[in-house]
């Protein structure tokens, strides 16, 4: 159908891949690096912003804001180039050299700004305050909208499978985790959900993995403590990420080292929990978004 923003279309529905057994498990990986800016991402910009422009809550002109390590501020940055509207990112120390290309590519304004994201945002609310008709703020960490985005995430494993035992994510601000767990509390599912967490050590950080008392904990994350669907966090290490996430790109599976890290943890509690039936891992994002980590790395 031809819609105003149809390239916006292309989001969504990406492919899931059957990688092997694990004991009794099947395991699956739903490659959201396959959306159009590289990350799942696109899914939660697209669908708020979408939402704010059928609402009449976005003027035209205003320019869209946030906080990111990356992958929100690129998908952040695509929606805005694909509605006609100036985008600007508070970035931290940890973006990427690919991000950090694409994002000007896609022409959105950079600003460095701290270490973390949460340093990002408070650099976001003082622009906000010094003129606060210029900006759309979406503000990831605390946008009530955003879950809703990923209850076609899960939609889209459910219709892809007959059943489904384990779904394994990551926990940047926590959205994805609550919009999946959100999807399974209203469908009755019997599904059981876990968030990978990387152990900080001195290596470095992978996007999409909350860090205790580095990151500031959002309230989905929070909320995901209580969630019955939400069956906890497991650690996996840097190391291992990168590892697994080698190892699969060798196999010509080619997603991030978040999802290396997904992994982990999903063969960490097929073994512990003797999870059997399928297994979904969601890959937050490309291969393609991370060369440069390995280049530096290796
Ligand atoms: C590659 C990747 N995967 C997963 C996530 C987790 O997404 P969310 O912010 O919805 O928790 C992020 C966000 O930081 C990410 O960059």
């Amino acid at each position: 159908m031809q819609t105003e923003y149809n390239t916006l279309s292309l989001i969504g529905n990406t492919p899931m891949v059957y990688v092997g057994d694990h004991g009794n498990a099947k395991i699956w990986i739903k490659l959201e690096g396959a959306n159009p800016s590289g990350s799942l991402k696109d899914r939660t910009v697209s669908h708020v912003i979408l939402k704010k422009i059928q609402e009449g809550a976005l003027a035209p002109g205003k320019t869209l804001l946030d906080a990111s390590s990356g992958s929100h501020a690129c998908a952040l940055a695509y929606v805005a180039s694909v509605i006609g509207s100036p985008c600007t990112v508070v970035v931290n120390s940890k973006l990427s050299p690919d991000n950090e290309v694409l994002l000007t590519l896609l022409g959105a304004e950079i600003i460095k700004h701290g270490s973390v994201t949460l340093e990002s945002r408070e650099r976001c609310l003082e622009l906000v305050t010094q003129g606060p008709d210029k900006w759309y703020f979406f503000d990831q960490l605390t946008n009530l909208d955003a879950p809703a985005a990923h209850h076609k995430t899960a939609q889209e494993i459910f219709q892809s499978l007959d059943s489904v035992s384990a779904i394994f994510a990551s926990k940047g601000s926590g959205v994805t985790l609550t919009g999946i767990c959100e999807f399974i509390s209203e469908s009755n599912a019997d599904t059981i959900v876990y968030g990978s967490v990387s152990i900080n050590n001195d290596v470095g950080k992978i996007a999409g993995t909350y860090l205790e008392g580095i990151d500031y904990e959002t309230d989905f994350i929070k909320n995901l403590s209580n969630n019955s669907i939400y069956s906890g966090d497991v650690s996996v290490t840097y190391s291992d990420a990168m590892k697994n996430c080698l190892d699969l790109v060798r196999r010509g599976i080619f997603v991030g080292p978040q999802c290396g890290g997904v992994y982990a943890a999903a063969l960490d509690q097929i073994e512990q929990q003797g999870i059997s039936g399928n297994v979904v891992i969601v890959a937050g994002d490309s291969f393609m978004k991370n060369m440069g980590r390995f280049s530096k790395d290796n």
